[in-house]
């Protein structure tokens, strides 16, 4: 089994201090910086582009950055975001008229490839691309807004899904996206998640160590 990655979202992080605020999350021991990138279009809420993702690159946080494509269509975007330090990159299938190219030009511009399924998304949209892919992120909230609360049919697609992949062999790891808390991580790394998106739970809070700490808690047992 692979290591757990806990992945901040930057959604719930202080905007106006976002350089401040990404190199705190970090030192608390985040592992991936987790950035839901929104138009307004594919989603009803508008976030940040890439100059916000060089922004960050060019004031000096390494750490790598999770680049979650809520837009459509992708491609000029994932583009976009690879040339401004994106590490993974991941997008939803019904935003792109032609998935495997997508994620065919992640790969090629040398990031991590991931495809989103929304809660009512099939598993049967990975059928013929999951072979490509360094992971699946499963949304266990519908997409646009921080601070929903997780929905707990998620644990049998991630079952599902963990299932699917130990089936072919392969070491796709799944993200989970939407309601990770210090009280629900546990289950739902049991149900086969390997990498925690976490936005509210963490900045909402004074102090990020002390959740990330909690988590890592409830991950270890
Ligand atoms: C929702 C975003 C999530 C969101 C998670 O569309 O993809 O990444 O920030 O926020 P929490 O952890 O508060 O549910
Ligand atoms: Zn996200």
């Amino acid at each position: 089994s692979q290591e757990f990655l806990i992945a901040p979202s930057i959604l719930s992080a202080d905007l106006a201090r976002l350089g401040d605020d990404v190199a705190r999350v970090v030192a608390a021991g985040a592992d991936v910086i987790h950035f839901d990138v929104m138009d307004n279009h594919y989603v009803p809420n508008l976030t940040f582009g890439p100059a916000v993702c060089k922004a960050l690159r060019d004031y000096g946080i390494t750490a790598d950055i999770d680049v979650h494509l809520m837009v459509k269509p992708v491609d000029a975007l994932i583009e976009q975001f690879a040339d401004a330090g994106a590490s993974y990159i991941s997008f939803h299938p019904e935003a792109s008229e032609h998935v495997d190219r997508s994620i065919q030009l992640i790969k090629d511009k040398g990031c991590k490839a991931g495809l989103v399924l929304n809660p009512a998304t099939p598993l049967s949209v990975l059928d013929y691309v999951i072979y490509k892919l360094d992971f699946v992120l499963l949304m266990s909230v519908n997409p646009g807004f921080g601070g929903q609360a997780f929905i707990p049919k998620t644990l049998d697609k991630l079952r599902d899904l963990k299932h699917l992949i130990q089936e072919q062999g392969l070491a796709t790891r799944i993200e989970i996206d939407g309601g990770v808390k210090v009280d629900n991580i546990r289950a739902i790394a049991e149900a086969g998640a390997d990498m925690f998106v976490a936005g509210s739970a963490i900045f909402n809070q004074p102090d990020y160590q002390q959740v990330i700490d909690a988590m890592r808690s409830e991950l270890a047992q």
